[in-house]
């Protein structure tokens, strides 16, 4: 048995059609993997492999420019651009990450009233002008993502005993974000502490993740201490609950933690989305079935918590 038995594979055709019993069954299956692992790959997702082939290609060409190329879109205040090698720091780790990534989110133009009210993470992307044709391929497989992870969210909300429709309200203008990310192989004389991600929980609600067939994701497994391989397999995503999706479920649901370590000896691509609710959305246990006296966190803003979150982790915001 391959170690990526250990992660449930569910199966989304019926639910993207809207299909009611389909949902129930992918909503069962989702719960026992969140309650279990926090982990599961799904299948017959709805995104096209020809825009994952377009987005994964992009990002080959973007991170083989030299940096100072890239530093044209360097990350700017709302998180939108290119984070160099050493940018980031999961929390608990002595080294930051062996990775280098591109981040990008909801277009909104500077006249957009979230944007002119100030709200943190919002505004224009930053695209690069020596390579035009990544705006397009990045922004239709945002796109495609998003309905992805829409659907997944139907049935997840089954899965938590709520209104399949929950979160649809809460997910009006998403602070969804998604990063194509680069890991160089791993230096053969790293230390210990050295990760291409060092251990993590992710900080949102629910990740999807596109990667390729380096391998190098594992994920830690409660029962024995131990780490699993969320072994690639073609044509899926890899998902997870982060720490918002936890509280909100009042720990129902696990965020687990996980890592990568590029030991393929060649470049390894993923391209992760962090499908998260619009900034105001209140993330409270009480509107997902829990009384008051047992919920464990107080309602919180999902792009307060999520800001907070990012502040805590990437250098460049630590500068100013
Ligand atoms: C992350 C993450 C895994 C990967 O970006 O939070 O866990 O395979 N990425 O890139
Ligand atoms: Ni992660």
């Amino acid at each position: 048995m391959t170690a990526s038995a250990n992660l449930p594979l569910i199966d989304m055709s019926g639910v993207r059609e809207g299909d009611p019993a389909s949902i129930r069954r992918a909503g069962e299956a989702i719960r026992q993997a969140c309650v279990d692992i926090g982990f599961f790959y799904i299948v017959n997702h709805g995104v096209p492999q020809a825009v994952i082939d377009r987005a994964m290609a992009a990002a080959a060409q973007f991170f083989a420019y030299p940096a100072e190329t890239k530093r044209q879109v360097a990350v700017n205040k709302r998180h939108r651009g290119w984070h160099a090698l050493g940018g980031a720091t999961m929390y608990e780790a002595t080294k930051p990450d062996f990775k280098e990534f591109f981040s990008m989110g909801l277009e909104l133009p500077e006249d957009d009233p979230s944007v002119l009210a100030g709200e943190a993470l919002r505004g224009p992307n930053q695209w690069p002008d020596f390579m035009p044709q990544m705006r397009e391929a990045l922004a239709e497989y945002y796109t495609e993502i998003g309905k992805a992870g829409a659907d997944l969210l139907k049935a997840v909300a089954v899965g938590l005993g709520i209104d399949v429709d929950f979160f649809s309200s809460k997910y009006q203008k998403t602070l969804q974000r998604t990063q194509m990310v680069y890991y160089p192989p791993h230096p053969p004389m790293a230390e210990a502490d050295q990760f291409g991600v060092a251990p993590h929980t992710d900080y949102g609600c629910i990740t999807l993740l596109y990667q390729d067939n380096s391998g190098g994701l594992q994920v830690r497994e409660l029962s024995s201490d131990s780490w699993i391989d969320a072994t690639p397999i073609a044509g899926s995503l890899v998902v997870n609950v982060g720490d918002l999706l936890a509280h909100w479920s009042n720990n129902r649901f696990r965020s687990t933690l996980h890592r990568v370590i590029n030991k393929s000896g060649h470049e390894r691509y993923s391209i992760a989305t962090f499908f998260d609710p619009t900034y105001s959305a209140v993330v409270d246990p009480c509107d997902l079935g829990i009384d008051a006296a047992t919920s464990r966190y107080q309602p919180v803003a999902a792009g307060d918590y999520i800001l907070k979150r990012i502040d805590d982790s990437m250098a460049y915001r630590k500068k100013a």
